[in-house]
């Protein structure tokens, strides 16, 4: 056995010798990054080893590696998690990806919820005290002296009951959920009561530590869905699921991703896991059936059943959550297969059944989904918007961690601000489209995606940016960094095939909006706002998202960033059961519009894709 510790976490594993750098992560709980699932087909699961025998470690480089890694990266000590082997105690480098972790959260610790009617309530009792004359049980003394009918028998609760009762020399506190006794515990401890909302997402968990008498958040923290080493989408995840041994590694290894920031969170606030009496959890469908360690297999081929859409409620015992064991998880409803419970968390923040007027919610992480309200109806879709936006399947794409470039602006030459500020690592979802609206509006991309390559018109371009096109590998490319100026002094560029990917991205993501606004009969015009949810709708350029055509033409100041909503709806959830049956009623409210077989989607996609969709007319299709 070897022992391999990561850094920055500080997580140290003992692993057997020839094992990768990806198997010691996920035995270690470490989620690396990675799209192709461990193929050494992406290159994302970079990590710098520390190499105490250069000579060795380079003689072990797998030809993935030797293709993905350039002469200084493999210096340096890059290599790809997922193709090297160790063979001896290592140290592993991985990049810090606390912007992409707190970006996800986008909630102020301390910040009012502005609800307090949770389901939890605590009772502080005195009871008599057992004697020869007075001989009635534990459980029947407690249950007698609450104010609470029809409390039935917990044996969870009841197994710990006679020590707590004398421990407490009869003062207790009794935990309800309604009518549900959850725990007792000794003396009073009615001021201290804890709840959890949790948003599962593809790519990022995101855990609201919330404290249920206040109403308030009072710590919140992130951390990469340790799944996606199986894979950057839902498909390759429902995939990898299709043996009970593996969906039970996918349902461990989530729940043990999220137990990581629940311990993290109840440290720093001192409390103790005991006394989180509730948890909210939203998620795309995938996501919640994984989760709950149900066989997800029958979302990915038609006609995309899941196993269940209604709202589902178990212990947390029962899925090795770190919480109290009999606390209740509530999973809100889903919508359809590829709509989940975290859009009906989306909807329950915005209101979406009390807003007047139309308005667009659209919602782009890993998926894309699309709400549109209006005209007394809820409609939604999801677009297989792939996570282009998240870096994936793009040359030098990365997550939104320092160094990624998030802003890029081009007059004679270009301009590039990283997350840091400090030198250009690649390229996130933001600067990606910052990048293209640029290039489009420079002429360095025409309207239909080509890269310029006529001679008439590069010869109107600015020299430096003339020089900045070139072809490689056959492609034609745009160097957005140049070596000397980049973090690994490799050039950053951005290839024909990364327009490509971003042209279906937001050609999805735009013919679902099509496709919804010709459903419900509504032009762009008629648009009150057009909200943007998630961590990628927070930092978007506004401009430039209207720039490629990502969304309908609407006047720029009607486009407003709502931060993580599908968290926001799980912390409502949690703190107001009558949220919790709004949530329920929303569900059943929405019309959900299956696109695969829509023929208007084709035709929309189709038309979607040129950047200058918006310029020609077809926004109202
Ligand atoms: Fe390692 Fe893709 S190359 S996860």
């Amino acid at each position: 056995m070897i022992r391999v510790k990561f850094l920055p976490s500080d997580r140290t594993v003992a692993v057997p010798a020839g094992n990768t750098i990806l198997q010691a992560a996920i035995e270690a709980g470490v989620p690396i990054e990675g799209v192709c699932g461990g193929n050494g087909l992406c290159g994302k699961c970079k990590v710098r080893l520390q190499m105490d025998n250069t000579k060795a470690e380079k003689g072990r480089l797998t030809p993935a590696e030797r293709k993905f890694l350039a002469e200084d990266d493999i210096e340096a000590g890059w290599v790809l998690a997922c193709q090297h082997p160790l063979f001896e105690d290592a140290v592993v480098f991985l990049r810090d990806l606390k912007d992409v972790h707190e970006r996800k959260i986008g909630t102020a610790d301390s910040e009012k919820v502005g609800l307090h009617e949770s389901s939890i309530k605590k009772l502080h009792v005195v009871l008599k005290k057992p004697s020869l004359e007075d001989q009635c049980a534990d459980w029947e003394r407690l249950i007698d002296a609450l104010p609470v009918g029809n409390i039935a028998f917990s044996r969870l609760a009841a197994s710990s009951l006679p020590q707590t009762l004398r421990n407490g020399k009869f003062n207790v506190t009794a935990v309800l959920d309604d009518a549900r006794l959850l725990a007792v515990e000794p003396g009073d401890t009615t001021a201290r009561a804890f709840g959890l909302a949790i948003d599962i997402g593809t790519t990022t968990l995101a855990v609201y530590l919330i404290d249920l008498n206040q109403g308030i958040v009072l710590a919140s923290g992130a951390a990469t869905n340790p799944q996606n080493v199986f894979g950057a989408d839902v498909i390759s995840r429902i995939a990898y699921a299709s043996s009970p041994d593996a969906l039970r590694e996918l349902q461990k290894i989530v729940v043990g991703g999220i137990n990581g920031i629940i311990e993290s969170l109840t440290e720093k606030t001192h409390i103790n896991i005991s006394e989180i009496y509730q948890v909210v959890v939203v998620g795309n469908t995938t996501m919640g059936h994984l989760f709950l360690g149900i066989d997800p297999s029958f979302l990915a081929r038609a006609p995309f059943i899941p196993v269940f859409n209604k709202a589902v409620e178990v212990n947390a015992g029962e899925l090795g959550l770190a919480a109290l064991e009999t606390s209740s998880v509530t999973l809100l409803p889903n919508v359809a297969g590829y709509v989940g419970s975290d859009t009906v968390g989306v909807m329950l923040a915005v209101g979406a059944d009390r807003l007047e007027g139309v308005h667009l919610i659209v919602d782009i992480g890993t998926n894309g989904e699309i709400i549109l309200v209006g005209k007394g109806r809820i409609l939604t879709c999801s677009t297989a918007a792939g996570p282009a936006f998240e870096g994936a399947k793009i040359r030098h794409g990365m997550r939104a961690a320092e160094g990624a470039i998030e802003r890029v602006s081009i007059s004679s030459d270009v301009e590039a601000m990283t997350i840091g500020s400090g030198k250009p690592a690649g390229i996130c979802g933001s600067g990606l489209v910052d990048a293209l609206s640029e290039m489009v509006r420079t002429g360095i991309v025409e309207g239909s995606g080509r890269l310029l390559d006529r001679p008439e018109r590069l010869a109107s371009l600015p020299p430096a940016l003339r020089q900045r096109l070139r072809t490689a590998g056959g492609q034609a490319e745009f160097v957005l960094v140049r070596g000397q100026d980049s973090a690994d002094r490799s050039d950053i560029v951005i290839t024909q095939k990364d327009i490509r990917e971003v042209q279906l991205a937001k050609g999805a993501i735009m013919a679902g909006i099509r496709v919804l606004m010709r459903e419900m009969k509504v032009g762009t015009e008629e648009i009150e706002q057009v909200l943007l949810a998630g961590a990628f709708g927070n930092y978007i350029g506004r401009a430039s998202s209207l720039g490629i055509g990502l969304l309908p033409f609407v006047p720029i100041e009607k486009i407003k960033a709502i931060g993580n909503a599908a968290g926001k709806g799980a912390q409502m959830a949690l703190l107001s059961a009558e949220e919790r049956q709004r949530a329920f009623v929303l569900a059943q409210r929405t019309r959900h519009m299956e696109l695969s077989t829509d023929k208007r989607f084709q035709e929309a996609f189709i038309s979607s894709l040129a950047f200058d969709c918006n310029s020609q007319g077809k926004a109202n299709l």
